[in-house]
């Protein structure tokens, strides 16, 4: 035998015992998870994979999130601290912001951010950190997983070279897969379980192994063929999102011209059983997802010589919404022989959608910037938002009463917060915008909506 087959043998057999090694302590639940990143990805996977008896330990750099999960005082609506506090106490789940821990974990799951830079490129330094940090503690026999949502070729191209100046090989050695977070941020109605979990991995045992891990907390798992087939379908899927919302808000525009209502074009084209899809118009769109995955998909073309247009213009178009939605508010104080300079608005939601407690890239901190550069007395009002910094001046909430509603010259509904009682807000204001139709089918002279 020659000195290279003997090598390719004893790798082969390294391979395939590492995979069986892991893929045994993972169907047995003995596998030590390891969770980089504790928002609003990794928390709540870091608890769906403790209550299916994984031992799991959540690594963050931020300490104050660190010390209330090992309290079992949770930081996210979507997880209730009683939850927490269940999987703390039952030895599953604990968190530490000491990368050392990584060492004992089998499988290391990335979800830290991937925001832009302020010149709207992506911005992959925490992705490259994390990397980082895995890599002083990447050992043989271990499943990295990227969660985060990213380019087409971050796996292969960020994440794997500095896995791989270790030493140790993908595939023989350690595993690497990317699947994406697909979590609905305040849905009951969907949830990790129910919520189908997509896994790519850098070669067959990668992919496999990761799906077999998700089996344990998604009821189902599709595997495709490598990292990039499933990077590309997460930002597919946010910019199937950011396209249809920009064409609805396009139509919601023409409508008002046209005298049309929006909502009522939309309910009637929601009958049509086939071939469509009903997406709202609203104040913009928010979040760390919709805003952001256009522009790392636009940037990644780029390295083509391929120009996303469409891509783009939706995200143009959704970004100027709260333009939009403060040109109309001078309108509608317009009708009351108002002007916007001097008077008094109140902005109600300032999360970026209904029933969560997320501000990240809200149009409605858009809408009160520029109602603050005009002039406006603004003020906002939010079940789960105290406070918010607009143009260095810090807001607070305001207690929403009777009295208050009465003293503002429009109130905006921006979220629409389930907990809003819509016919009061209507019954003791002076002027009332609604930019989600949420007030639909109510009527009233004061009323006026989005898109009709
Ligand atoms: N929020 C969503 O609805 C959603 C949905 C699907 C996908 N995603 C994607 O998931 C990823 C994470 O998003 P998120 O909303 O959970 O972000 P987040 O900001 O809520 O959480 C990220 C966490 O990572 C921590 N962190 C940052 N760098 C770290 C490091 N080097 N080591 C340890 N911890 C570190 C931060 O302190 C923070 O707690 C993003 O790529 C996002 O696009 C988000």
């Amino acid at each position: 035998m020659s000195n290279q087959q003997a090598k390719t043998i004893k790798k082969d057999s390294a391979d395939v015992l590492n995979y069986k090694n892991l893929a045994a302590k993972i169907e047995k639940k003995s596998a030590v998870i390891g969770v980089v990143g504790l928002g609003y990805v990794g928390l709540p996977l870091a608890v769906a994979f403790a209550e299916a008896n994984f031992h799991v330990t959540g690594i963050d750099a931020d300490p104050q999130k660190v010390s209330k999960l090992n309290k079992g005082i949770s930081y996210l609506l979507d997880i209730e601290s009683e939850r927490l506090k269940a999987t703390v106490k039952s030895g599953f789940l604990k968190a530490t912001t000491e990368g050392s821990a990584l060492r004992r974990a089998d499988a290391i799951i990335i979800c830290v951010p991937t925001p832009l830079t302020k010149t709207k490129e992506p911005d992959l330094s925490f992705i490259v950190e994390a990397a980082n940090l895995i890599a002083r503690y990447v050992r043989s026999g271990q499943l990295v997983i990227l969660e985060s949502t990213t380019y087409p070729g971050t796996t292969r191209e960020v994440v794997l070279p500095l896995l791989e100046s270790t030493g140790l090989q993908v595939g023989i050695d350690y595993f690497l897969t990317f699947s994406p977070e697909r979590i609905d941020p305040g849905s009951k109605k969907f949830t990790i379980k129910n919520t189908p979990k997509v896994v790519g991995g850098m070669e067959p045992h990668s992919t496999k192994l990761a799906a077999m891990l998700y089996k344990h907390v998604s009821e189902k798992v599709i595997e495709v063929s490598t990292p990039e087939a499933a990077e590309m379908d997460k930002v597919f899927e946010n910019v199937f999102r950011s396209v249809n919302i920009a064409m609805v808000n396009e139509l919601a525009k023409l409508c008002e011209r046209m005298n049309i209502s929006v909502w009522e074009v939309i309910k009637a084209a929601s009958s049509k059983p086939f071939g469509y899809m009903a997406f709202y118009p609203g104040p913009g769109v928010g979040g760390h997802c919709i805003p952001l995955d256009p522009y790392y998909l636009a940037a990644k073309a780029k390295e083509y010589n391929f120009h996303t247009r469409f891509i783009e213009l939706a995200a143009e178009i959704n970004e100027t919404m709260p333009e939009y939605i403060v040109t109309s508010t001078i309108e509608a104080l317009n009708t009351t022989n108002k002007s916007l300079k001097g008077s008094k608005v109140l902005i109600l939601g300032v999360a970026y959608k209904k029933d969560i407690e997320d501000l990240r890239e809200s149009p409605s901190e858009r809408i009160l910037e520029l109602l603050m550069e005009r002039g406006t007395d603004v003020s906002y009002h939010d079940p789960y938002i105290h406070e918010v910094k607009i143009h260095h001046k810090t807001l607070k909430s305001i207690k929403l009463d009777k009295k208050a509603l009465s003293s503002y010259d429009c109130v905006v509904i921006a979220t629409d917060h389930s907990s809003y009682d819509l016919d009061f807000i209507i019954q003791n204001s002076k002027l009332v915008f609604d930019t989600r139709g949420c007030t639909i089918p109510r009527k009233a002279a004061n009323l006026i909506r989005l898109g009709e």
